[in-house]
């Protein structure tokens, strides 16, 4: 069993796609043994309260130096001795430390075709604004491997998703979660935990069985 633990910052929809994955079976091999927040009101913790799973909150705001809190935060997460971390929503700046610690082993679902809009400040709304302003058809989104740069870690996964003329960025938003990132953070996890996925020489690769 893949011990899992997934950090979050916000509503927790990403988490609740794996919950249910979990749940109905498209996740085998896996279970989510922990959640880790730096935000107290976070409703993706009630989420993962009423799942029954063990939750943390490590918050920058209750520690002077940004040293004490990331060795806070870096014990959290070892303290459920995860075999793949899930950044679902995490909008803090990780510790190397952390990153060096869990190298191929930690994955990040973010809301667009990488390398498109993608990088310091792409988050949230902003990405799906970026896209609107830029005339875009296609958008999608993006499962990688996290490295020390910013959304620049080994591509997994992506889906693309079609741009609706008239969209606003929340429609967008909505839409790229339903039909990209529910599906392929929950396909991702399934992948790992089955041994099907190898990163190699700053690749990742999907193991030929698992695709067919
Ligand atoms: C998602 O759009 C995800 O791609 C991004 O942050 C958002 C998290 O939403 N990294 P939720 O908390 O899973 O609902």
């Amino acid at each position: 069993m893949l011990r899992v633990v997934v950090m979050v910052s916000g509503g927790g929809t990403n988490l609740q796609a794996i919950f249910d994955a979990v749940k109905d079976g498209r996740i085998t091999n896996a279970q989510v043994v922990g959640v880790i927040s730096n935000k107290k009101d976070a409703y993706a913790l009630t989420r993962a309260e009423q799942a029954g799973i063990k939750t943390a909150c490590v918050s920058p705001k209750d520690y002077a130096e940004r040293a004490q809190f990331n060795e806070v935060l870096l014990a959290a997460v070892d303290s459920f001795a995860p075999d793949l971390v899930v950044l679902a929503g995490f909008l803090v700046i990780l510790p190397e430390l952390l990153i060096r610690s869990y190298k191929n082993r930690m994955i990040n679902i973010h809301p667009s075709l990488i390398p498109s809009f993608c990088g310091k400040g792409f988050y949230g709304l902003k990405v799906h604004k970026e896209v609107l302003s830029r005339g875009c058809k296609v958008t999608g989104a993006t499962v990688h491997f996290v490295d020390e740069g910013c959304d620049s870690g080994p591509i997994l996964l992506q889906k693309a998703v079609e741009v609706v003329q008239g969209d606003t960025p929340e429609v967008l938003q909505r839409r790229v979660m339903e039909q990209a990132e529910w599906q392929i953070l929950p396909r991702a996890i399934d992948l790992i935990a089955n041994g099907k996925v190898e990163v190699k020489d700053g690749f990742a690769q999907i193991l030929e069985k698992a695709l067919v």
